[in-house]
């Protein structure tokens, strides 16, 4: 009897730290590479995604994080405000001419954050959502 036990209280243990050391590997590797300034900030985890240990990017959840800390008053982050509540133009250039844009309130109303925004791999300035159609030059952090 006690023979037969002993490789299945061997196994649960292995198993138990398996499990502790893939938690452990999941937080190491989810490294914040973009947007410096939420590693200085020291956001954790459940900041963005609504849990502890979060094993998958649960979109809805993490948008509803991001306006949390960084909507304007009515829900929307649409940058600095002008007077009249508009989100403020810059210039960006666009294949050799310029352009006016928000782009955090532009003609294509609310997106998800992270179309453009990422956090554990860097972010694509080439291929931003407007850039579909556009070729605006920008950097996102
Ligand atoms: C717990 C609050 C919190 C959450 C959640 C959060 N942020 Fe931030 N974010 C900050 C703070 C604080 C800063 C520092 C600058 C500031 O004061 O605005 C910042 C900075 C930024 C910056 C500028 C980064 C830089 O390096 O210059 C961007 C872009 C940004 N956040 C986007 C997002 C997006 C997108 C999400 C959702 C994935 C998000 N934030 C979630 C608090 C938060
Ligand atoms: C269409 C792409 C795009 C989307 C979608 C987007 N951003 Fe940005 N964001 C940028 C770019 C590009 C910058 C860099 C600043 C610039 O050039 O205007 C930026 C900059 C920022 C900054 C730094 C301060 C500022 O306003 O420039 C914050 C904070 C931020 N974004 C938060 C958000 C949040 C929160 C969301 C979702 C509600 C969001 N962004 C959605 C493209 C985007
Ligand atoms: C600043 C907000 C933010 C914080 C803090 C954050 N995440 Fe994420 N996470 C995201 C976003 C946004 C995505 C979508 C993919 C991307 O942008 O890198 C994501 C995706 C993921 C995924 C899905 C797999 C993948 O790589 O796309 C996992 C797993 C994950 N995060 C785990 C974690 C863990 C573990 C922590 C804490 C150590 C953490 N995240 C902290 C925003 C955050
Ligand atoms: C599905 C295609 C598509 C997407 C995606 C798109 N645009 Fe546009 N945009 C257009 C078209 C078409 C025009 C009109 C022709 C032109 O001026 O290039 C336009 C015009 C503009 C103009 C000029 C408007 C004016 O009043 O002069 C700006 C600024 C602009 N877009 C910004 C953006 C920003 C910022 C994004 C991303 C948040 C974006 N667009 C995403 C198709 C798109």
């Amino acid at each position: 009897m006690k023979k037969s036990i002993l490789p299945l209280i061997v196994m649960a243990l292995t198993a138990l730290f398996a499990g502790a050391t893939m938690v452990y590997a999941a937080q190491a590797d989810k490294k914040i590479v973009s947007m410096k300034l939420h590693e200085k900030e020291g956001l954790q985890c459940e900041d963005c995604h609504g849990e502890k240990n979060p094993t998958k990017a649960d979109q809805a959840k993490i948008y509803a994080s991001c306006l949390n800390c960084h909507a304007n008053s009515d829900g929307t982050y649409r940058g600095e405000l002008d007077d009249k509540g508009n989100g403020i133009e810059k210039e960006y250039s666009e294949s050799r001419k310029t352009k006016m844009a928000a782009m955090h309130d532009s003609h294509v109303g609310k997106l998800r954050c992270t179309l453009c925004h990422t956090s554990h791999k860097a972010p694509d300035n080439k291929n931003i959502y407007c850039n579909y159609c556009h070729q605006f030059d920008v950097k996102i952090k």
